[in-house]
């Protein structure tokens, strides 16, 4: 028993959690993704299983995507990069409904699977599902040898390393980053960005790991805002474009750790219900960065302080307008939209984080949850 928790000790390196020492260690995580990969001062990109079916990607009508929890979200964030970057068309499947409901399958279509485990029961049955119907299967997944990455035609591991806290964290920042290199290099197979763009959005993308480094750095900041609203019952995430999956998988973090109702929402359409429950109680996480549409995120802003809700703003470094309307405003680097949520999920992790450990629950194992979903 005492050797057992000195062994879990070492493993946690120090940290009281897995999911903070995953979450500290995204940095490295990401960087690890890209490491070999891609080639900045050549203006490259290269990828096996990319490189070997380049043709059926180029040529794909649509590109149907199908996850299951964070590893949706992150597909959502693809969806956004894929159709503004590549200009394929592109669904976002939950892969239990899509399993279920007899989908149109074309043999051009490209399928995106994305699993942590690549284990997960869902996703597997769609993937069968898809192959079935004839249509080429590319699988992003962590688990090196996993049921998934071997059932796929082809794919990409996100090299995050072993992620053992049941909320993902690393997983979905290295299944973007898999995502974009993806999208980068048909784009620039494809021609739909300029040369120049490429090797700028290479060099961003390399600059990632030290600006998450840097936004790490507000984490005593997020510890107290955490403080401040561990006891609220309801928690709102907002977030448009690129940072609308973002505030799902905000809400969802808080959900699972700290069990704390939460919901994340497209900004827009707070005025088509959840505005309702705004009141002095109700904490609104909104994700208001300097190039995902600013003007209308801060009206929405402006909506939600007129009804006296409370509002935690994740803003871009240098922020003045959101400052001033805001009850809080945790600050990110700037870097490039469509790399946004790499920056943007971090301290969203970090405040559910830090509201479990402070209403004290069980934050690597949270009640009723499992690391990988087996069965239906
Ligand atoms: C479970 C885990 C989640 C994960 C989801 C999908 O619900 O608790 O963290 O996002 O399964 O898992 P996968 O391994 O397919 O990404």
């Amino acid at each position: 028993q005492e050797l057992q928790i000195n062994l879990e000790q070492i493993e946690k390196g120090g940290y009281d959690h897995f999911m903070l020492k995953e979450i500290y260690e995204q940095p490295n995580a990401i960087s690890d993704t890209y490491r070999g990969r891609m080639r900045v001062a050549e203006g490259i990109i290269k990828m096996a299983g990319i490189d070997d079916n380049l043709a059926k990607l180029l040529n794909a009508k649509r590109i149907i995507v199908i996850a299951c929890g964070t590893s949706w979200h992150a597909g959502l964030v693809a969806e956004y990069i894929f159709e503004e970057l590549v200009r394929i068309p592109v669904e976002v499947e939950y892969a239990s409904e899509f399993r279920y409901r007899n989908p149109v399958i074309h043999q051009d279509d490209v399928v995106i699977a994305i699993s942590q485990s690549g284990e997960t029961a869902d996703t597997m049955a769609a993937i069968k599902l898809a192959k079935e119907n004839g249509a080429f299967v590319f699988g992003v997944c962590n688990v090196v040898g996993s049921s998934i990455s071997r059932e796929t035609h082809a794919g990409a591991y996100t090299h995050a390393g072993p992620e053992i806290g049941v909320a993902s964290t690393k997983a979905f920042t290295t299944q973007i980053t898999v995502l974009s290199l993806i999208a980068l290099k048909l784009a620039e197979r494809k021609g739909t960005i300029s040369n120049s763009d490429f090797h700028y959005y290479l060099q961003e993308l390399e600059r990632i790991p030290e600006k998450v480094k840097k936004t790490l750095e507000s984490n005593d900041h997020i510890k107290f805002i955490a403080d401040t609203y561990k006891d609220a019952k309801n928690f709102l995430y907002l977030g448009r474009g690129y940072n609308f999956p973002v505030a799902l998988e905000g809400a969802l973090k808080l959900k699972e750790i700290s069990y704390i109702h939460a919901e994340g929402y497209p900004a827009a359409e707070m005025k088509h219900g959840p505005i309702a429950l705004i009141d002095e109680q109700m904490p609104v996480v909104v994700i208001a960065t300097k190039k995902g549409h600013y003007e209308k995120v801060v009206s929405n802003i402006q909506e939600i302080k007129s009804r006296k809700g409370k509002i935690i703003g994740i803003v871009t470094e240098g922020d003045v307008t959101v400052k001033e309307l805001a009850d809080h405003v945790i600050e990110i680097p700037e870097t490039e939209e469509f790399l946004t949520p790499l920056l943007a999920t971090i301290p969203l992790q970090l405040l559910s984080y830090h509201i479990a450990v402070m209403l004290d629950k069980n934050v690597d194992q949270p009640r009723n949850l499992a690391k990988s979903v087996t069965v239906e």
